[in-house]
């Protein structure tokens, strides 16, 4: 078959797809033994990523009867930015694993549908690409590397290129051990750079005959002393706001809002800690900590419509999908990211709509109900 036929196909399976599920299998499909490694790998025995999952499985819903639903809004908006629907891309390195077009793909699909993207520090293309791709639609991640200077460089050169918030990504001072990266000796293809921290030739250096390259690499160029009293020196770097990712306990949300930080409930979608608490499940704690001071976003384990309105039930304002995009992105690039955000969306409005909700300021706590746990009866 040549490329155009088989890109069509390609194009006809996305479009058949009825869930993310079935994107997951057509991602997986296209990727090689390297990049699907990285892309599914937890930490470990995997502990945290399943429960991501399957803690959104045990709260169930209490739906609501005989409510005009003939018309529903999935609308809201983060940090003032309006959203279709509260679902953006959450930030993952190395989109060129996945689709040539690679971080400009995502880009232009979030930016498409009304969602928002957050650029990975360890993105494939630069970010003022990125930034003209996402049409203002866009969040920078930063990972704070021990050079201060060239931090400082990357925070500037995001704010240029036009992102509405920094993402500070505070749950990896290492990189969690993903036993298979480490096993397979994971490593970026020649052909792929992180133009935002380092020349290729730097990347490529990385020796790669011991465990993951990744790893390698990662652990000389962070920042593993931050702590809170640094904060300060953060802020003074830029006008955005801020947003902590990898908030997992009250007492931290409680700090991030000190610190007039936004909050993002995250274990880094069980790369990082294994056995950590599931995302969904830290949420109740946090947003009674922040008590509507600062806005909370969630990720980890998203993959139906009903898990978005529980996150925001529970007090997220918005979620964010780490491998659901990558899948899409796999499967058949801008439009493949496109399917999977179209797919939520409507999975959102059904749910809502099946919840007697007519929008999502009416979603609240009254909506669930947890099953007891022998942890917490
Ligand atoms: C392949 C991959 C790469 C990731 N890279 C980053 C990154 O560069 N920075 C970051 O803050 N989080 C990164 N994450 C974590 C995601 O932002 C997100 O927290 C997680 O994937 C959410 O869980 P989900 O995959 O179940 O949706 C990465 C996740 C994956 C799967």
């Amino acid at each position: 078959m040549n490329t155009t036929a088989s890109t069509e196909v390609h194009l006809e399976a996305l479009q058949q797809a009825v869930n993310l599920a079935e994107i997951e299998t057509l991602g997986r499909a296209r990727l090689d033994q390297n990049a699907l490694d990285y892309y599914v790998s937890g930490a470990n025995d995997g502990h945290t990523l399943r429960a991501n999952r399957e803690d959104f499985a045990r709260i169930r819903l209490r739906p609501r009867m005989l409510v005009d639903v003939s018309r529903v809004d999935t609308s809201t908006s983060v940090l003032g930015l309006p959203l279709g629907f509260p679902v953006g891309v959450a930030p993952s390195a190395f989109h060129g694993l996945a689709h040539p077009d690679a971080e400009l793909a995502t880009a232009r699909a979030a930016a498409g549908l009304g969602s928002v993207m957050t650029l990975s520090t360890f993105s494939n293309t630069p970010i003022a690409d990125v930034g003209q791709a996402a049409a203002g639609r866009f969040w920078f991640q930063l990972y704070l590397l021990g050079d201060r200077e060239l931090s400082r460089e990357i925070i500037a050169r995001a704010g240029d290129s036009g992102a509405r918030a920094l993402v500070f990504t505070v749950d990896a001072p290492y990189l969690g051990r993903r036993e298979a990266n480490e096993r397979h000796r994971f490593a970026l293809p020649p052909h792929l750079s992180a133009p935002n921290v380092a020349s290729r030739e730097t990347l490529a250096g990385v020796e790669t005959d011991t465990g993951s390259q990744l790893t390698n690499y990662f652990q000389n160029l962070v920042d593993k002393s931050f702590t809170w009293n640094d904060l300060d020196w953060l802020r003074a770097q830029t006008e955005l706001p801020i947003i902590l990712k990898g908030i997992l306990t009250a007492e931290d949300a409680e700090l991030a809002v000190q610190h007039g930080c936004h909050v993002w409930v995250s274990n880094h979608g069980g790369r990082q800690l294994d056995t950590a608490i599931s995302a969904i499940g830290a949420l109740p704690e946090i947003a009674d900590a922040v008590a509507g001071r600062a806005e909370i976003y969630l990720d980890g384990g998203i993959s139906r419509g009903t898990d978005v309105i529980k996150a925001v039930a529970l007090g997220a304002r918005a979620v964010f999908l780490g491998r659901p995009a990558l899948w899409g992105l796999a499967a058949g690039g801008e439009d493949g990211v496109r399917r999977v955000l179209e797919l939520l969306r409507e999975e959102v409005r059904l749910a809502l709509a099946l919840s007697g909700k007519q929008n999502l300021g009416q979603v609240g706590p009254d909506l669930l109900r947890m099953e007891t746990s022998p942890l917490h009866p």
